[in-house]
């Protein structure tokens, strides 16, 4: 039997499989929450175009029958109708986390490129205030150098990103996540940071055990 987190996750998934139709080009998040969104939307049959955030999506995504469009190049895509993707913390003030599964740098590429863009978590992901671990994917040139500059920050014990990247954490003290946001992309040799601001989330549909909850911009 599923637990309640799953089930919730599942939820959530599915309703904002819902958000699509035919004719949109879609962005698919990464990770378990975001491929209960993408079994649910292609249980639904529609004419679609997608921009895979991983690998790992990329191939959930084409064995269930996804037209998938590249997103590398001066051509990809400039703008998509909606991208879902998990989370690992959200914040009553609006600040996601992501990055649990190594794919931040992809997913906020395809986030901000996104009219849409739909957090989908189940409830355990709801916290009072972000805290770390934070993650980080740093450029492989200088590392050492770009590890002493952040202080603190730990090595990942997980491949290279699809883009060459290292993949790290974030383990000091927060405090206001739109100032340690600020730091740590005017830090040379960090790619990205797994901060989402407020900015870029259109809604959060959370999975409750008796529904889903939709947060709307700012929590
Ligand atoms: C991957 C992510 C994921 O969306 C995040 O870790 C949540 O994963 P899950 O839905 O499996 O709990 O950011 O980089």
């Amino acid at each position: 039997m599923a637990t309640d987190v799953e089930r919730e996750k599942r939820l959530a998934g599915e309703a904002a499989a819902e958000l699509a139709e035919s004719g949109m080009t879609v962005g698919l998040g990464t990770g378990s929450t975001s491929t209960y969104f993408v079994e649910a939307l292609a249980a639904r049959g529609l004419d679609l175009r997608c921009v895979a955030t991983s690998l790992a999506t990329e191939q959930t995504a084409r064995t269930l029958g996804f037209d998938i469009v590249r997103f590398e190049g001066p051509d990809s895509p400039l703008r998509l109708d909606l991208a879902v993707d998990g989370a690992d913390q959200v914040a009553v003030n609006g600040w996601i986390v992501k990055g649990g599964g190594g794919a931040h740098t992809r997913e906020k590429l395809v986030a901000a490129a996104a009219d849409r863009f739909v957090v989908v978590v189940s409830s355990d992901k709801l916290v009072e205030r972000i805290a770390a671990p934070i993650p980080l994917e740093l450029l492989s040139f200088g590392l050492g150098a770009t590890l002493a500059r952040l202080g603190s920050a730990e090595l990942r014990d997980a491949p290279p990103t699809p883009d060459g990247g290292v993949l790290a954490d974030w383990v000091g003290d927060v405090g206001e996540p739109a100032k340690l946001a600020l730091e740590l992309a005017a830090t040379p040799g960090v790619v990205e940071h797994g901060l989402f601001s407020q900015e870029l989330v259109a809604e959060v549909l959370v999975g409750r055990e008796d529904g889903v909850e939709r947060l709307g911009r700012g929590g």
